[in-house]
């Protein structure tokens, strides 16, 4: 059924403004290691050379010399650091294939954070990612290279909207997608990811449900649950670009096409694709069906990161970059690691109650 209802910051006269709490601290109080060789050597290039095997299909030999010294630091650094790279899906194929111990959706980043032995963990993600593994990990130092990679789905609500929202309607429940902030995760009764986002809806058992920030991921929830949902007015910058005539011009020129998409889309979007899922969903979908020619309707590492795996799927490539998952680069990564900078902070009682959304979520059973 259609969303019931959704609100905004413009709906709420008293809403209070310009609150935005920043979890990082600039650089721990540490000794910096010393700056390694970043020289194309002949033990760099055997060192790499099984990391380029993997990568061949995405990034071409001349351009690999350039990047293969700073992987191959990375990768001594984390050793000395013992410090784990968690990725998410979006970050570019160098890094996922080339520096990551854990790559996946925010559910899998997630529950990967609770099972982390090392002392470090650094995400290669944005902040709202970071912040859930500090939350999940809260006696680990974790670090993000660049604090500033954001998101807009995070940025559209606070706390305080969250208690405005609870004060409109009492005794509802609220859901939180994972792409919110502390903030907001301790305000609320529980996250959801992208992957569980209908299960977690029904698992609270009422008749109508809050579910904030994302206008489009609420839109389709409500289609497949029989829950009354309460949307927020939120967006990913990225995949509301996306529209239903680019996707019927795909499919004309090529009726054989197969197409998938992200449930942040709006909804004429995910009425044209073949499969809507979370990132990890769309592929599995890819490993299991082996599409000829797909077009994936997400973040544009992503079709990168599938061929660098399955470079028999043709990838026709509309996609959009995410200029906040593009803040990760190689070199603030190996920055990250020689400084341990940027630390993510997040007050104590604050985060119990955060911990306490994310906790639950990861608890559910399947
Ligand atoms: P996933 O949970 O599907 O990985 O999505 C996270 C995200 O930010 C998508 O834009
Ligand atoms: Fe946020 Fe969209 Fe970027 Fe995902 S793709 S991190 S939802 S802005």
């Amino acid at each position: 059924m259609p969303i019931t209802g959704i609100y905004g910051p413009d709906d709420f006269a008293n809403r209070p403004q310009g609150q935005t709490i920043t979890h990082v601290a600039p650089a721990r109080t540490g000794p910096a290691l010393p700056m390694p060789s970043l020289e194309w050597t002949p033990e760099v290039e055997r060192a790499t050379a099984p990391l380029y095997e993997r990568l061949k299909h995405v990034i071409p030999p001349i351009e690999w010399p350039l990047m293969a010294p700073t992987i191959h630091a990375i990768n001594e650094l984390k050793r000395a650091r013992n410090a784990v790279i968690l990725a998410h899906n979006y970050q570019a194929p160098e890094i996922f294939h080339g520096v990551a111990d854990i790559g996946g959706d925010s559910l899998q980043l997630a529950v990967e954070a609770t099972k982390v032995k090392a002392d470090v963990i650094v995400q290669c993600g944005v902040h709202f990612m970071a912040e859930t593994s500090k939350l999940l990990n809260p006696d680990k130092t974790v670090l993000i290279p660049d604090s500033r990679a954001g998101c807009s789905l995070a940025a559209s609500i606070t706390g305080a909207d969250v208690r405005l929202l609870r004060e409109k309607f009492p005794g509802v429940p609220v859901v939180a997608y994972v792409n919110t902030s502390a903030e907001v995760k301790a305000e609320v009764d529980i996250c959801c990811t992208s992957s569980n986002a209908v299960q977690v809806v029904e698992s609270l058992n009422a008749p109508t449900v809050i579910f904030l920030p994302d206008r489009y991921l609420a839109t389709y929830v409500a289609s497949k649950t029989d829950v009354k949902i309460i949307a927020w007015k939120g967006a990913c910058e990225v995949h509301e670009r996306f529209t239903g005539d680019e996707l019927r011009a795909f499919r004309e020129a090529d009726p054989s096409v197969q197409i998938i998409a992200h449930p942040e889309c709006p909804p004429d979007v995910l009425a044209e694709a073949d499969f809507t899922g979370s990132t990890a969903h769309m592929i599995n979908w890819v490993r299991e069906r082996r599409p000829k020619r797909l077009v994936m309707i997400t973040e544009c590492s992503m079709a990168d990161n599938v061929r660098a795996e399955l470079p028999d799927v043709e990838m026709l490539r509309p996609c959009n970059l995410c200029p906040h998952m593009k803040r990760i680069t190689l070199s603030n990564i190996l920055e990250s690691l020689l400084t341990l900078g940027e630390e993510v902070t997040i007050d104590p009682a604050l985060a119990e109650r955060a911990r306490r959304s994310v906790e639950r979520m990861i608890n559910l059973k399947n």
